[in-house]
């Protein structure tokens, strides 16, 4: 099969390319990119007005499977994904079972190759079970192809524990991902530290329930010689320790998610529980720290922490209702819309930091269009405005704060190794 894709403005970071071109896909793989190719295809697709870019790479998703599948499935996860333009996915271990030994990594790692309709790497835990007491298999977890290990949810309480955690993630090769939150700090809080806290009634989240650990893990990865990737950055201390750590060179990267860098404690008006995640939404001037952070480097990496709830769940106080939002389908147009429209990023730092930096912190050769490698893409276009509607979203979960907010920029076809996954309907 050959797809020849016509006229698409190329971005690809590893190669610099930033035109027009065709691109051509042979089977499984890019075959050529080049200006008015006469190459026969069994598919055109015409791309005029849109950005061609390697696939999107998400580093933090939570796909409920196995154990909690009215949540989500590796199946509906990975619709999700393909919707919103990602190709590779790297799901979080808190299933149930917790994803902490090396049969269970490969388990779903051939659920995926036989479910999901994009590439799903499984994350392991840190501790058995993430209760925090012993190590998880870690050595064997590597084995399988888990690309890093993570606590997320929870952090590693037991700082000595979790140095020894890190030392045998480096001498895997596994990078480690860090839940920043001092549990014992963060109490019962599902809110911000905030006037708004106070006027709704209630508990609230410190900055310092992030920061301290922030600190913490940067200095302990130092110690263990383990490469630290910090999951969803939302306070404007964690974004100065990470610039300060990045300058005395520490191994360390940053991501931050569209709903730290669109929306601050402020937007909530009411008791909603689509607004409850973890971090939680923090401070107007958080959200700007974030934003300066993603424009000038100190984050590398825009991902999403999908985080799929069902409307039962949802449909209760924000004292009662579980943290997490979904991210997969709208992460795109929030990027786009919030970040290349306001000048923070180029449409090619864009895709720097929602695919080919992600595919470098784990290491994957993907996040490229370059001939030869498999031909992960996603075609989007910038011309299109939409109003968020959950009711449309692949994922079981509807637990979204976007829900009716208008965007700019929209997913129009997404390819895994050569495969139309998604196509976006044109009336
Ligand atoms: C996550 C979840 O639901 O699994 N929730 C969230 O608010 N982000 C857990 C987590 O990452 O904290
Ligand atoms: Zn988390």
């Amino acid at each position: 099969m050959r797809i020849l894709i016509k006229n698409g403005h190329i971005l690809d970071p590893a190669s610099g390319t930033d035109e027009v071109k065709d691109l051509l896909i042979e089977e499984d793989r890019i075959a050529k990119l080049e200006k008015n190719s006469k190459h026969k295809a069994d598919r055109v697709i015409d791309a005029t007005g849109c950005y061609v870019m390697p696939g999107l790479i998400d580093l933090h998703v939570h796909l409920r499977d196995p154990g909690f599948t009215h949540k989500e499935t590796i199946e509906t996860g990975a619709l999700a994904a393909a919707r919103g333009g990602y190709t590779t996915i790297c799901a979080m271990p808190n299933t149930n079972p917790v994803m902490d030994n090396r049969d269970r990594i490969g388990f779903v790692h051939r659920k995926a190759a036989a479910e999901a309709v994009v590439n799903v790497l499984q994350i392991g835990a840190i501790t058995e079970g993430q209760n925090g007491e012993y190590l998880a298999d870690i050595a064997g977890m590597a084995e399988e192809g888990a690309p890093a290990i993570s606590e997320d949810g929870k952090s590693v309480m037991n700082t000595k524990l979790y140095l020894k955690g890190m030392k045998q993630a480096a001498a895997c090769g596994l990078k480690v991902f860090a839940h920043c939150e001092e549990k014992t700090l963060a109490g019962n809080g599902v809110m911000h530290k905030s006037a708004r806290a106070k006027e709704l009634g209630m508990p609230e989240i410190s900055h310092a329930v992030e920061d301290i650990i922030t600190a913490r893990d940067i200095l302990l990865a130092k110690e263990a010689g383990a490469d630290l990737h910090l999951c969803h950055v939302s306070t404007a201390d964690s974004v100065k320790m990470i610039a300060l750590a990045k300058k005395a060179g520490y191994r360390i990267t940053a991501e931050a998610c569209p709903h730290h860098f669109t929306l601050s404690v402020e937007d909530i008006q009411k008791d909603d529980p689509n607004f409850k995640m973890n971090p939680p939404l923090r401070d107007p001037e958080d959200v700007e720290a974030i934003r300066q952070g993603i424009a000038d480097g100190t984050i590398d990496v825009i991902s999403t922490d999908h985080a799929p709830h069902t409307m039962q769940e949802k449909g209760v106080s924000m004292l009662g209702a579980p943290f997490g939002i979904v991210g997969l389908e709208t992460a795109a147009s929030l990027a786009y819309t919030e970040l290349v429209e306001t000048g923070i990023l180029t449409p090619m730092q864009m895709v720097e930091k929602m695919s080919y930096n992600g595919a470098k912190i784990i290491g994957s050769e993907k996040g490229t269009l370059a001939p030869d490698s498999v031909a992960d893409i996603v075609i989007f276009d910038p011309r299109e405005t939409y109003v968020i509607d959950a009711a449309e979203f692949a994922s079981k979960g509807r637990n979204t704060p976007f829900q009716g907010r208008r965007v700019k920029g929209r997913v129009r076809c997404t390819i895994v190794a050569g495969e139309v996954v998604y196509e976006k309907e044109t009336h």
